[in-house]
């Protein structure tokens, strides 16, 4: 038998919309719950875990990829920090945020622009944590990786609560993944589309219907 693990197959049917409160403007725009929000956070706390088990012994600096990365990135510190306050060892966290931008619809651009945070010198010597909502092509991560290179942290770990299955990745992969999702277009979760959605908890797939509705 096999038990489930963190890939979710490409034919999850998902939960129907009323067996959870999902907002009354959200209700024609999305056609199933993929990743309802309690187990996000359930996921979590253990990714959490990991990450302190494997970054814990020195300064952690948690870089959060703004916009859609920010509710994973609040819930996540909040068990680093429980972690951190429970134990007999502790390690300094301080948070950045950066804004990366490649999306425009539900297209991957080529060009990722990097907008605000702090100069990224402040990372040297750092064990860094890059906190992301979803790799799809992994351009986003690769670009940034690569602009961190350059300012010589001690470590850098990247954590995506989703990686995306598509034919369009570089092969790029996270340290930590949340959970693995089929090669649909998802929201809820600080996941957005064109800025709607992200005052959703859980993770949906947006209908058709949806995606002409909030073009731009
Ligand atoms: P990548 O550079 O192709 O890996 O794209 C990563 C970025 O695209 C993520 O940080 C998201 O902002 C956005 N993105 C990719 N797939 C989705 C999705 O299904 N829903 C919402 N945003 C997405
Ligand atoms: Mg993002």
């Amino acid at each position: 038998y096999a038990t489930r693990n963190t890939a979710i197959p490409d034919d999850e049917k998902g939960y129907k919309l009323d067996l959870f409160c999902v907002p009354k403007h959200y209700e024609e725009d999305l056609d199933q719950v993929i990743i309802p929000h309690g187990l996000i956070m359930d996921r979590t706390e253990r990714l959490a875990r990991d990450i302190v088990r494997d970054m814990g012994g020195h300064h952690i600096v948690a870089l959060c990829v703004l916009k859609g990365g920010y509710t994973f990135f609040a819930d996540l510190l909040d068990y680093i920090k429980a972690l951190n306050q429970n134990s007999d060892k502790s390690v300094p966290l301080t948070v950045d945020f950066i804004r990366l931008k490649s999306y425009c619809n539900d297209q991957s651009t080529n060009i990722v622009k990097v907008i605000g945070g702090d100069e990224l010198s402040t990372l040297t010597g750092k064990n860094v944590l890059i906190v992301e909502d979803i790799v799809e092509t992994g351009r986003t991560m690769e670009t940034l990786l690569s602009l961190l290179s350059e300012c010589n942290p001690k470590m850098v770990k990247v954590v995506s609560l989703l990686v995306k299955r598509t034919p369009r990745s570089s092969g790029y992969r996270p340290d930590y993944i949340g959970f693995e999702v089929p090669d649909s277009f998802l929201v809820g979760y600080a996941l957005d589309y064109n800025e709607y959605f992200r005052d959703l908890s859980h993770i949906c797939i947006l209908n058709e219907n949806a995606k002409e509705k909030y073009k731009v």
